[in-house]
């Protein structure tokens, strides 16, 4: 449902210091499914299209600030002072909007804290609000445990009458179980001035935003609630256990609807997909896969057991196995893993492999080239249908700075071959096993190190007497026509 006009402003509640989250870092800054709790509340305080968007900071002010700069340039950011409470940060926040231009019509309060609420019940809010010219229309739950919350105060006949914070209540209004959410909206004027007349005479000595609903019914406006069914939506996260159980539902919820997306997902318990990662229709995820940041998946290919990639982006009917990745590109129809570490800056192309043991940094690989087993390639460009032997390496740090090696294509190079950066290796050139490639190799050349082989007879057995191996290398040398006797022996 989306509200005939957009609300004049969102105004997002993070002032809060958050103590039981025990940590360095501000409570909203702590990320569920790859983004953090305040970066989830804007995106969906910016869904409903608000004319502003305003945000209120404390404690941590400035690295929060600059957080929501990063994430939103456009929300202002409004400090609250040391008067302690929500209808003081709410009030904050109306001040700073107003000085531009009075606020009219509807304005929205949701909270940093609360990753999981959606765009489409804050749009469901305020179409409510609109359609039936509410003062205040509050969010509400109905919660088996209600305690800790602000419990909703209705009259014989089912109106609200106002809010009490658990701290206040008796032990009858205790036993209500419709919950305060903490996301409503109002009608600004409604909000200005009632927020003038709210005190701090309460039991926390703070100026409690919930104070507005009594105040507007005393003041004639009509006050309402949407009751939703999925508390998810309108909890918070106050400690890291909390966090943990948010992350797994909105992991839940996000793996369901790629699901019905048209992507199969064989474990979906242990297969978990940041917020911001795109797939396509018939990718299909095997167990233990964790898809981060702005990776993105291309139809048919096929992704784990065991991956993570953060930044990736895999080509239609590609293959990844086994493989941590971050910041790289995978070609249509190319295969990596098992066993295969990516980092930044890796380009594979169609068709092309990057096999098992292998790590690959900065390199740009061709069509249909492979680097099937054990080695690193690092600083390199290589051409396409180039294979790349088992065991090869690019020498890309003399100690100071990083070289560039460059392989043309249909190259074929030997087991164990060292590339020593800088170096060039022409289209359609061969390298023996174990050779070091220190000079440029020309178009079409076989590049060998060659240090001649030298067999010293008789070494084992005058350098490791009775050793098993001096045992065997003897009866192999006296008489090579009969078996030897030690092996009868060792029988
Ligand atoms: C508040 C509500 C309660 C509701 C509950 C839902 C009030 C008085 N009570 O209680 O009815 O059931 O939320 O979670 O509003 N904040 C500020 N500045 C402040 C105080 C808080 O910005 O001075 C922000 C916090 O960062 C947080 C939100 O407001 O995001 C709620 O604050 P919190 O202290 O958690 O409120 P509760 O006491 O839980
Ligand atoms: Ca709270």
């Amino acid at each position: 449902m989306i509200p005939e006009k957009a609300p004049s402003a969102v105004i997002v509640l993070a002032a809060g210091a958050g103590t039981r989250m025990k940590s360095r870092t501000p409570k909203i800054l702590h990320e569920i499914g790859g983004r953090s709790m305040v970066g989830h509340a804007l995106l969906a305080a910016r869904s409903i299209n608000p004319r502003q968007l305003a945000i209120v900071v404390r404690h941590e002010r400035d690295l929060v600030a600059r957080h929501v700069a990063d994430l939103d340039p456009a929300a202002v950011i409004v400090d609250q002072d040391d008067i302690p409470g929500t209808g003081r940060a709410v009030e904050a926040a109306l001040q700073a909007l107003d000085a531009e231009q009075l606020l009219t019509g509807t304005v929205v309060v949701t909270y940093g804290d609360v990753p999981l609420l959606s765009g489409q019940l804050l749009a469901e809010l305020v179409a409510t609000h609109e359609q039936e010219a509410n003062a205040v229309t509050v969010l509400t739950a109905v919660l088996d445990d209600a305690s800790g919350y602000g419990r909703i105060l209705r009259g014989d006949d089912g109106t609200i009458t106002g809010i009490r914070e658990h701290k206040d209540a008796t032990e009858a209004e205790r036993l209500i179980r419709e919950v305060n959410s903490g996301i409503y909206a109002f009608d600004a004027g409604v909000l200005r001035n009632a927020l003038g007349k709210v005190t701090t005479d309460n039991a926390q000595g703070e100026k409690y935003l919930t104070d507005v609903l009594g105040l507007a019914r005393e003041a004639g406006g009509r006050v309402a609630a949407v009751v939703t069914a999925d508390r998810w939506q309108v909890e918070g996260a106050n400690d890291r256990v909390q966090l943990a159980a948010l992350g797994a539902e909105l992991n839940r919820r996000t793996v369901e609807a790629w699901m019905r997306a048209g992507v199969t997902v064989v474990d979906p318990a242990t297969t978990w997909i940041d917020s911001s990662v795109t797939l396509d229709e018939d990718v299909r995820l095997l167990p233990n896969t964790q898809l981060h940041g702005a990776t993105r998946v291309a139809r048919d290919a096929v992704v784990g057991p065991d991956t993570t990639l953060t930044d990736v982006t895999v080509g239609e009917g590609a293959k990844v196995v086994r493989t941590h990745g971050s910041g790289s590109v995978i070609g249509a129809g190319a295969s990596v893993g098992p066993f295969t570490y990516l980092r930044p800056g890796t380009v594979l192309g169609e068709s092309g492999k990057i096999g098992a043991f292998y790590e690959t940094k900065n390199v740009t690989i061709g069509r249909g080239s492979k680097l099937s087993h054990l080695g690193y390639a690092g600083d390199a460009e290589i051409g396409e249908d180039t294979n790349i032997g088992c065991g090869n390496i690019t020498a890309n740090y003399d100690g100071q700075n990083k070289h560039r090696t460059v392989i043309g294509s249909g190259v074929r190079t030997g087991s164990n071959t060292v590339f020593v950066a800088p170096v060039t290796v022409g289209d359609g050139a061969y390298s023996g096993a174990g050779a070091v490639i220190r000079k440029d190799v020309p178009a079409g050349a076989l590049a060998l190190s060659i240090a001649a082989q030298r067999n010293t007879e008789g070494w084992v057995p005058a350098n490791r007497p009775g050793t098993r191996s001096a045992e065997l290398a003897q009866a192999a040398t006296t008489d090579s026509s009969s078996t030897p006797a030690s092996t009868e022996e060792g029988k």
